[in-house]
């Protein structure tokens, strides 16, 4: 017998997990403060949360005595059916998950083999690397420009030299920096034969027309990642899905958990579908407060916003400002939560996601105390 426990395989172990947000009640508490009077932008979530007619639809579900008993369809077909008449695109191109992360996690695992690699462009979503690591992937990296531009170039060429067993992952709008991909790079990419990922977990933000799902039918090797949790209001419930050619599909169903998506997340992403118009009138709104909040940064010395196309800001600050970190501190004090980094590029950076309209004179007042 062993009086130790099992040991997590040691490339696991070393690895330093990923830094997720820390819960509000736990932030608000840190600033000695109730969570009500703190303005939490510091994960891009809807700041109106989730729609009444998607509560209304849950409290609906809940009040059904068989609700939760029994297991969700693993096939997802209602579900797929509600997207596929969001995105007009054939269920059998739909794919959902318990988020987009889930979603990335299956693509990596079902397409490279351990050793595979994955390209990306720092700085970007966090979870990339994360997924990359605990899949024994290797990463190679295409770093942004310093005014965190894609290098085409640069790009290019690693895709080519990656060889067979690689996937690119580019973001659309790019998280933290606000800007999309170029459809005539996508294609250049596309057109080397490379598998590409591009989440777009933010284009509503951007307006679909940004999307380049229509390209899916010319390129087999692309999927497009999406998430309800940003424009629907619906992060804590899970719901992701990804759009890819349906062979793909069919052998990513065959090999995820069979019920990856829970009830309660089917049921609201479907009434989210239903209600898209009038959620399409908060994304209005939170595209509306961006352009306010914008201007509003633009006129604090010492800051200074990049353009975004989603529904959050990088900002640079002034080293006589402080650093990012200092600011988000200062910031988290006055009950501001924002999400700062800890690599070298984003050392001056701060990212803030954007509030409702009726917290924007709030949230101006706290920034100019703050900076
Ligand atoms: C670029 C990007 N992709 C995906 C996600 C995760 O989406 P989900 O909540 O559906 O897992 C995020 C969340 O921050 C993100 O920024």
């Amino acid at each position: 017998m062993s009086d130790q426990p099992p040991q997590v395989r040691p490339h696991l172990a070393q690895l330093p997990g990923y830094a997720p947000v820390v819960p509000l009640a736990e932030r608000a508490r840190q600033a000695g403060l109730q969570p009500e009077d703190c303005l939490k932008l510091d994960a891009n979530e809807n700041p109106y949360g989730m729609h009444p007619r998607v509560r209304e639809a849950l409290a609906q579900a809940l009040s059904d005595p068989g609700f939760g008993s029994i297991y969700p369809d693993p096939n997802q077909a209602e579900l797929r059916q509600a997207l596929s008449r969001y995105t007009g695109l054939d269920p059998s191109r739909i794919l959902a998950g318990a988020g987009a992360d889930e979603l990335l996690d299956l693509s990596f695992r079902a397409i490279l083999p351990p050793g595979g690699t994955v390209v990306t462009c720092t700085p970007s979503f966090g979870m990339y690397p994360f997924l990359a690591d605990i899949n024994e992937l290797n990463l190679i990296d295409i770093p942004r420009d310093t005014r965190f531009a894609l290098r085409p170039d640069k790009l290019l060429e690693a895709v080519e030299q990656a060889g067979r067993d690689n996937i690119v992952v580019l973001t659309s709008p790019n998280n933290p920096s606000g800007d999309l991909v170029r459809r005539d790079l996508l294609r250049r990419i596309l057109d080397l034969g490379a598998t590409v990922i591009l989440d777009e977990a933010y284009v509503e933000f951007a307006g679909m027309d940004a999307s380049a799902q229509n390209l899916l039918a010319e390129f087999p090797r692309l999927i497009v990642m999406r998430t309800f949790s940003k424009w629907a209001g619906i992060a804590g419930l899970r719901l992701g899905y990804a759009l890819a050619n349906p062979d793909l599909v069919t052998d990513l169903i065959k090999i995820k958990q069979p019920y990856n998506v829970n009830q309660a997340a089917e049921i609201a992403a479907i009434a989210a579908i239903d209600s898209a118009a009038e959620i399409g009138t908060q994304i209005d709104a939170i595209r509306e407060t961006r352009d306010q909040l914008f201007n509003a940064l633009l006129e604090l010395e010492g800051l200074t916003p990049l353009p975004s196309q989603a529904n959050f800001i990088l900002i640079r600050v002034d080293p006589n400002v402080g650093t990012g970190r200092e600011l988000h501190d200062r910031l988290a004090s006055v009950g501001v939560f924002t999400r700062t980094y800890s690599g070298p590029l984003l050392t001056n950076y701060l990212r803030i996601s954007v509030p409702r309209a009726d917290q924007i004179d709030t949230l101006k007042m706290r920034l100019l105390e703050a900076v």
